[in-house]
Parts: C-alpha cells; sequence; structure tokens
C-alpha cells in the first residue's frame, strides 16, 4: 500500500486551494482497495473517495485518509447490432471515455463531452450538460461497502437519480466507494439536439444523414469554453451551485418583477432558474472576496484568482446565498461537495 504523508491537495482539485490531507492512497485494483479497507490506518481515520477533484471544496485541511481510484480497465460485456455495454473501471478520466466512445460510433456521452472528473464520480453526481444527464445510459454501477469490503451492484433505479442527485449523496452517503460503471449505449444513431447551439446546428443541417458525435463535441468544448475556465488555468468546480427548483406561485411573482429572467420548466407546479442569472441580476458578476470571486462569464461559478484561501472561497459561498435569499426569497444550495 503506497501511502503518501501530508500530501498537498492544490494539484489534484481543480479548485486548487492550500489544503493538505494526512494521508494520500491510490489503489489499482479492487482487490488493493480491500487492502486498503482492512488496514490498521483506514480503520483509524476517517476517509473520503476523490475522482478528479472536479467537485469538492475543502473548507481546511483534511485531517484523514484520501483514497484515489486509478481502476482503468475498460470491457465490452455485450454488444448487439443496437447497442453495447460496456463495464469502465471509476479511475478513468470521464472525456476519455467520451472520446473511446465517440471513436467507436457509441451513441449517448457526446453531450457530456469535456466535463472534468472521472468515472466512478459521473455516477455519484450524476453529471449532466446540454440536455442529457449520465443516469440515461448508466445501467449498474458497482461498489464496495467502505465497512464491510463486500462489492454490491446497484441497479439504475437503486441509485435513485435526480438532477445532480443519487442514492450516493443520500442515504449511501459515505457508505460505499464506485468502483466500476457499466453503461448502455447505443450503436444506432441517437442524438439530444434540444440546447441551444446543438439546436442551431440541427437547423443547419440539410438533412438528418450529416449528424455527427464529433461535430456536437466540437461545439460543446466551444460552448464551455467560452463560459466556463479551464481548470488546468483557472481554479473552480464548474457550477458552483444547484440551479434551483422553486414553486410556481414564487416563480409567477419573479417572473412579474423580472420578466427577462430565463427559466425551465420542470412539473406543472415547479419552475428551475438558472443559479447564474438570480447571482449576475443580483448584481454580483466579478464580485470579490479575498482570492475568490464569481466568475464573469458565467456567474454560478466561483473562480480561484491563485491565491484564494478554503475561507475566501466558504465567505463568497455564504455571500451569495445570503444576497440572493434577501434580493428573491431563494435558497441557493450548493453543488459543489464542500468538505468541512
Ligand atoms: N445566465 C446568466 N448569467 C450567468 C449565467 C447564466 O444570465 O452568469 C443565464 C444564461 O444566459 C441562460 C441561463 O442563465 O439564459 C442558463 O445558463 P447556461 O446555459 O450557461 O446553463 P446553466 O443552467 O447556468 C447548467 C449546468 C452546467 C452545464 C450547463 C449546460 C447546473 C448547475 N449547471 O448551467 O453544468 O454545463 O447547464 O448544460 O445545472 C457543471 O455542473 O459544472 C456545469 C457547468
Amino acid at each position: 500500500m503506497n501511502c503518501i504523508e501530508n500530501y498537498p491537495l492544490t494539484d489534484i482539485t481543480t479548485m486548487h486551494l492550500p489544503v493538505k490531507c494526512k494521508y494520500f492512497i491510490e489503489y489499482e485494483s479492487v482487490f488493493e482497495l480491500k487492502e486498503i479497507i482492512n488496514s490498521e490506518l483506514y480503520v483509524q481515520n476517517k476517509s473520503l473517495q476523490i475522482g478528479g477533484g472536479s467537485n469538492l471544496v475543502f473548507a481546511g485541511d483534511y485531517d484523514g485518509i484520501i483514497l484515489h481510484s486509478k481502476i482503468k480497465f475498460l470491457n465490452i460485456l455485450k454488444e448487439t447490432p443496437d447497442y453495447v455495454i460496456i463495464e469502465a473501471g471509476a479511475g478513468i478520466v470521464w472525456d476519455d471515455f467520451v472520446k473511446f466512445c465517440i471513436s467507436k460510433n457509441f451513441y449517448g456521452t457526446e453531450n457530456l463531452s469535456s466535463i472534468p472528473g472521472e468515472v466512478g464520480a459521473s455516477a455519484v453526481q450524476n453529471i449532466g450538460s446540454y440536455g442529457v444527464e449520465v443516469c440515461e445510459i448508466i445501467l449498474q454501477v458497482h461498489c464496495l461497502d467502505k465497512k464491510t469490503g463486500n462489492e454490491t451492484t446497484f441497479t439504475n433505479a437503486q441509485c435513485q437519480y435526480g438532477y445532480r442527485d443519487s442514492i450516493f449523496k443520500n442515504e449511501y452517503k459515505d457508505k460505499y466507494i464506485v468502483t466500476s460503471v457499466e453503461y448502455k449505449l447505443s450503436k444506432q444513431p441517437k442524438f439530444t439536439l434540444t440546447y441551444g447551439p446543438l439546436k442551431h446546428y440541427k437547423e443547419s443541417l440539410s438533412s438528418d444523414d450529416e449528424m455527427s458525435m464529433s461535430a456536437i463535441r466540437n461545439i460543446i468544448i466551444k460552448t464551455r469554453d467560452s463560459k466556463l475556465p479551464n481548470p488546468m488555468e483557472i481554479g473552480s468546480v464548474g457550477s458552483f451551485f444547484k440551479n434551483p427548483i422553486v414553486s410556481r406561485d414564487l416563480f409567477d411573482i419573479l417572473y412579474r418583477q423580472y420578466p427577462s429572467m430565463p427559466f425551465y420548466q420542470v412539473t406543472d407546479a415547479l419552475v428551475k432558474i438558472p443559479a447564474g442569472w438570480l447571482i449576475e441580476n443580483a448584481g454580483l458578476k466579478g464580485f470579490k472576496i479575498g482570492g475568490a470571486y464569481v466568475y464573469e462569464k458565467q456567474c454560478l461559478v466561483i473562480a480561484n484568482n491563485g491565491h484564494a484561501s478554503s475561507n475566501d472561497v466558504m465567505a463568497l459561498c455564504k455571500y451569495i446565498i445570503d444576497t440572493v435569499k434577501e434580493k428573491y426569497g431563494i435558497l441557493l444550495s450548493p453543488e459543489a461537495n464542500i468538505i468541512l
């Protein structure tokens, strides 16, 4: 077991905060992970599993073990003329998996291009973008019980997926470690082109036959680059907040006041409002506390100017929540996983 003490988390988390953990351990197989779970060090310390560190904000140093998967196998379990089932190790970089699927003409991941992070976390967080959520292609999730070391498999339904949500963030929080994920992908062309820039792409073609996953990937990468900071250059966790879902009654009151407010109808009684718009319209674009600031091109992102401390980020998070609550009566909740 390769365990490093006092390991800096700055470069293995995309927020790039100057924090450390007491122990850092990586493993390459389920067998190695079981050995770790059975070790004295593991039993005596608290632990946290990380993926690409792209959704984690440490409120301070972590006084325990940070575990990171390097399980990287990719197996095709079943292939028919219509679909393929692939099992991917939790440690595979998510976008490498997307590139693999596109290269093989397997449809379903292309709208999720360029999302930072790894396969394991994709199944916990139910990552989503441009009209697609990963739960639409997940078949099963293989896990290890953190206490017993036993292997368990959860079906898609058992994962209780919702908007950026799953059972692993609620009832089973900190109970399981995802070791691999099975995806079911279509081999027949199947596109989701409902989102703005992709709609334009569809309209620009003379026939559906011309559509390609590579073109969709390129449009998405371009759109993301124009709005979201590149985590290699500017520290952030992408969306810091979830888009709040409010009652129709509250929405109606706000809409009368702010007719330019964008929204998505969720059900007859519920409406989702972009947190980025609420924050920008509250006058917080570029607002800064210490080295943490509201990213100008997408206000739902908290960025690090290279000198932010955990305290700066936490103070800015609180300030945004308080300001939005006061102005609209809406309580924003972080999408980022804040580790206290
Ligand atoms: N808007 C503003 N000001 C802002 C940001 C957004 O007015 O600062 C407005 C936009 O003009 C638009 C609306 O809000 O009318 C929605 O903005 P956008 O299309 O950028 O999407 P979003 O709802 O802000 C969500 C996801 C992103 C994902 C995009 C595209 C959440 C919390 N965020 O953002 O996910 O890339 O849709 O599908 O659901 C991530 O999770 O890290 C992430 C970036």
